[in-house]
Parts: C-alpha cells; sequence; structure tokens
C-alpha cells in the first residue's frame, strides 16, 4: 500500500542553477548529530567530505576526534583504539544490523547516505514523514502494536516514532528551532550526504550552457561571414 503523496515544498537548492544552502546544511547536520545519529548510521559520509561544506578543516577534525576508531592491533596482535581523523567516515551507532534490531523493537533504522534517492520524491518525503505524525491517529485507522501511524509511510504505521519537537535542539546561528525548521535542515543536509556533487554539477552545467552558448554564436557568425560574397 503506497503513503499518502508528500506536497512539494519549494527547496531553495531545487533550481537548474541553485545550490544547497551551506547555513541550512550546517543545521543539518547538527540535527543528525543530535537526533537520527542515535539509530540511523551514514556510512557513506567521511568526516573530511563536511570541510569546507557545514564545518571547517578544524571543527571537521575535532568532530572525528570525539570518536574512537579501531587501530592497527599492536605487537601482541591485541586490538587498540585511536581518536577519530578526517578520513574516517562518521561512525554507525550500532555495531551490526542485529544490534541495530535489538535496539529498536525488531525494526531496523536504514543507513541515511542515499535515503533521499532511494525514495520516491525524496527531500518532499522525508519532510513530510518527519513533520507528519498527527497528535491522535484518526479515527478508523489502526496500526500493529508497537508502530506509528504516519500517513506518508507507505502502510501508514513504521517502527520510528516521531523524533522533532520545537525546540529540540540549540541552533548556533539562532535560527528558532521549529520542528519544520529541523525537519528541512536535516532533509537538506541528507540531500547533500546522497548528492554531494550537486553543486558542482550546476555550476559545471551553467558553464556548459555558457561555453556552448558562445560557440553557436561564434558559429553563426563564421557562417554569415564566409557566406556573405555569395549573393
Ligand atoms: C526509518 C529518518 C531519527 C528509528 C526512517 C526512515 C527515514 C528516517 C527517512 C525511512 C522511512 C522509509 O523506509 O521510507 C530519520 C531522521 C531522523 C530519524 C531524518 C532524525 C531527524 C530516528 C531515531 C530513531 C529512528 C532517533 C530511533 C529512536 C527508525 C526506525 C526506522 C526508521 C526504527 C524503521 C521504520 C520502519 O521500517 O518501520 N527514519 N530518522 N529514527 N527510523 Fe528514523
Amino acid at each position: 500500500e503506497h503513503g499518502l503523496h508528500a506536497p512539494a515544498y519549494p527547496w531553495s537548492h531545487n533550481g537548474m542553477l541553485d545550490t544547497f544552502d551551506h547555513q541550512s546544511l550546517r543545521r543539518g547536520y547538527q540535527v543528525y548529530r543530535e537526533v537520527c545519529a542515535a539509530c540511523h548510521s551514514l556510512d557513506r559520509v567521511a568526516w573530511r567530505s563536511l570541510v569546507g561544506v557545514t564545518h571547517t578543516a578544524a571543527e571537521a577534525r575535532a568532530m572525528a576526534e570525539e570518536f574512537e576508531y579501531e587501530d592497527e592491533p599492536d605487537d601482541e596482535g591485541n586490538p587498540r583504539m585511536r581518536p577519530g581523523k578526517l578520513a574516517d567516515h562518521i561512525p554507525a551507532p550500532y555495531p551490526n544490523e542485529q544490534a541495530a534490531r535489538a535496539g529498536n523493537q525488531g525494526a531496523y533504522p536504514p543507513d541515511l547516505s542515499l535515503m533521499v534517492k532511494a525514495r520516491h520524491s525524496g527531500c518532499d518525503y522525508i519532510f513530510a514523514l518527519l513533520t507528519g505524525y498527527p497528535d491522535e491517529t484518526p479515527a478508523g485507522v489502526t496500526v500493529a502494536p508497537g508502530l506509528n501511524y504516519n500517513p506518508y509511510f507507505p502502510g501508514g504505521g513504521i517502527a520510528m516514532g516521531r523524533v522533532l519537537f520545537d525546540g529540540l535542539v540549540e541552533y548556533d546561528d539562532g535560527t528558532p528551532a521549529t520542528t519544520s525548521q529541523m525537519a528541512k535542515d536535516v532533509t537538506a543536509f541528507l540531500n547533500w550526504a546522497a548528492e554531494p556533487e550537486h553543486d558542482e554539477r550546476k555550476k559545471a552545467g551553467l558553464k556548459a550552457v555558457l561555453v556552448i552558448g558562445a560557440l553557436w554564436g561564434l558559429s553563426i557568425w563564421m557562417k554569415r561571414f564566409k557566406w556573405a560574397p555569395i549573393k
């Protein structure tokens, strides 16, 4: 059964030439870190890819160092840990799927790296899902025990409960952290995670259009110039 179709929201990065709002991406990382990262991994994102996108190199290095990673074993073959570095990927909250399910009543919180691409109407769906938990389940609707009603989730019953509530995080740029603001920011951030080449692609597209347009103009001029003597 399909979920309710998400409305089309006016994402500021939607236009052919529009790049991401990087302040929003930075806030979105904060929402991922403080809320979603408790359950969801973001396997494909390395700390270094945040540099120049959401954070400075020093900030990203400091964030990486807050986590421990497995190092080469010592001379006796004993496992060793080391602080994270820029080349490491963002660590998962659980060591494996079994542990993830055990922590979520059997449900599996999927990796979010490609979620925007994996679901039909990507950003719109995720925003609608995060903001779409009604206060009360509508009359006549039932979901299985342990599931939460969300009309945007196929089937209507989702293992993830509502996670965003007004004021849940405190943004360092002073933006009021309403439910919809956090949903917007984290969704934009997840769009970047799934499409890190997005801004470059659009800038390259613009360049290509300008260059091809100039060459086209030149070719018209040359044609006229060459054929001018022939009446
Ligand atoms: C599923 C996003 C926080 C547990 C999902 C899905 C998305 C998502 C997009 C997939 C829905 C689908 O399959 O179509 C997020 C975001 C979060 C967040 C952006 C932070 C703002 C959390 C937290 C938990 C959690 C904190 C655990 C307490 C789950 C579980 C599922 C899920 C168990 C699987 C649901 C099912 O298959 O029924 N989440 N999530 N999520 N999430 Fe989250």
